[in-house]
């Protein structure tokens, strides 16, 4: 009996404990606690800091320095990698596809030359690329890692067994590249001297990095820069994958910036994120589905996914005016229109967005993940294109109807976004940027190369 009485009390208690517990909920609900939510998030995915790799040497950094802003690179002397991942232009070129050489000027106001074509894709920032999760390069990811730790690239077997990183061997392709760097057969150079990279066949790879290695160790302040950066490494063996090795080391110094808001509040300091940058974080890692592709450290998953992107600008390959992405890699139909899913840090500052730059505001760019079919039926070209881009867009039905049939199912977001909660994601995106660029990229640009050729700068910049 006793018992029964005392049980009775208990469950007297627990009625009046449960109650409690749904007001708390509900209280809870009401006035939502973002902090709690984004901890439970962090907590489960497991969301973790980018590896920034390793520090790098200063006599590297020096040589990779003078190279990458040395239009002594290019076939025509006239364009450096610099001009179209410039500092001043936060890594990229601010256009939505970029121009070659043959082109004047820097930024949003380069000009292509006569007769030249818009090169195919939009020039990605290079922010954080020394991070040791990365395995591909390029949009298609061309150049890639693979799990037995060899490089894949389009130069097979030929590359260079010198070159010591994935981000090296990215780099020795824009000079391979005749509307890029290297030019074309019969032009000649800013001096009107004749253009001898250009000759090369353009499958000897070999042939076109021994000619630049020949032009660049003429130069006595080169033949010093090598000497300090490979002492054991005598001239005569020094090949275009030290260079590479340099370029990179330079990228890595210059353009690692990952101490963003995020990262402080992943580190405890609730203060560093608005509560519009919570929600867009609690909607991009949950409902938005955006972390199912930009996931990692790096915010991709380094695969490849057709988002039915406006196909825009000449075109790549065999395919042109069409870019088929990845498929032009492998082949295989389920890569038709897919490119790498792009990292996320320091995006709000790399616009236009896309594999060719097809959108200017970050607005467009998630409303058309979040409605593929609309925006690319809808899709203005006097809106987001300059000038004389708008003519290329590929319109016709049957080609919008192929890529949206196509498009990746996991785009599809768990519900419909309000225009509200797409402004709190790109609060969230703002957020992963590093507000270190705006005060230090700036000065990573030297006064002279030795080269002696000019050095790419925006004329006029404020403050200076
Ligand atoms: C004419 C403009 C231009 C020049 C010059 C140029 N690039 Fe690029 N760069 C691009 C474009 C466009 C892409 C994307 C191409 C693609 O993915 O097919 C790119 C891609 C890259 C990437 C890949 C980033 C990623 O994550 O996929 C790196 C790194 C890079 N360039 C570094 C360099 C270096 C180093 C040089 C000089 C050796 C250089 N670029 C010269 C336009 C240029
Ligand atoms: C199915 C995989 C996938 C999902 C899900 C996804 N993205 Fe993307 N995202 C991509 C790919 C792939 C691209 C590049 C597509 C192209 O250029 O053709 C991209 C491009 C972007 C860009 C432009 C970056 C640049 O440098 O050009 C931003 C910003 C972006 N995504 C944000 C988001 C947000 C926010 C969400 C969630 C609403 C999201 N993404 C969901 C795969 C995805």
């Amino acid at each position: 009996m006793a018992n029964s009485i005392s049980q009775q009390g208990g469950g007297g208690q627990i009625v009046i404990c449960v109650i409690l517990l749904i007001l708390s909920m509900v209280a809870c609900q009401s006035v939502p606690d973002l902090d709690a939510e984004l901890q439970t998030v962090i907590q489960a995915q497991r969301i973790t800091r980018l590896d920034p790799g390793p520090a790098q040497d200063p006599a590297l950094v020096a040589l990779g320095q003078a190279l990458y802003f040395d239009k002594i690179l290019s076939g025509n002397r006239d364009i450096a990698c610099a001009t179209c991942h410039h500092p001043h232009k936060n890594s990229g070129d601010d256009l939505p596809i970029s121009i070659g050489t043959g082109g004047v000027g820097l930024g949003e106001t380069r000009q292509i030359g006569n007769g030249r074509q818009f090169i195919p894709r939009n020039a990605p920032e290079v922010f954080n690329r020394g991070a040791a999760e990365w395995r591909t390069m390029f949009w298609d990811s061309r150049v890639m890692l693979g799990e037995d730790g060899r490089f894949q690239t389009p130069a097979g077997a030929k590359l260079p067994a010198t070159v010591a990183n994935l981000l090296a061997a990215q780099a020795m392709f824009p000079v391979t590249s005749n509307d890029e760097m290297r030019g074309a057969v019969g032009d000649t150079d800013v001096f009107g001297q004749p253009n001898e990279l250009a000759l090369i066949d353009s499958d000897d790879l070999p042939s076109i990095w021994q000619a630049l290695m020949n032009r660049v160790l003429a130069i006595p302040e080169y033949q010093t820069l090598f000497a300090a950066a490979y002492p054991d490494v005598p001239m005569a063996e020094l090949d275009f994958g030290h260079a590479a090795n340099a370029i990179a080391a330079f990228e890595i110094e210059a353009y690692t910036f990952y101490h963003t808001p995020w990262y402080q509040y992943l580190e405890g300091d609730t203060l560093a994120l608005s509560d519009d940058a919570k929600s867009g974080a609690l909607l991009f890692f949950g409902e938005a589905g955006c972390s199912r592709c930009h996931s990692g450290p790096l915010f991709t998953d380094q695969q490849h996914h057709n988002l039915a992107v406006p196909q825009v600008g000449p075109g790549k390959g065999d395919y042109a005016p069409l870019d088929l992405g990845r498929f032009s890699e492998t082949g295989n139909l389920t890569d038709k229109y897919a490119f790498r899913t792009p990292p996320l840090h320091n995006v709000t500052i790399s616009g236009p967005w896309m594999h060719n730059g097809a959108f200017n505001t970050l607005e467009a760019v998630i409303e058309h993940h979040l409605d593929t079919e609309k925006s690319l039926q809808g899709y203005d070209t006097a809106v987001h294109l300059p000038p004389d881009l708008r003519g290329t867009f590929q319109n016709d039905p049957a080609l919008l109807d192929e890529m949206l049939q196509t498009v990746d199912p996991q785009l599809a977001p768990a519900r419909k976004l309000s225009a509200q909660e797409i402004q709190q994601l790109i609060a969230f995106l703002e957020a992963l940027t590093d507000p270190g660029v705006a005060e230090n990229i700036a000065y990573l640009v030297p006064t002279a190369v030795p080269s002696g050729l000019s050095v790419d700068v925006v004329i006029n910049r404020e403050g200076e």
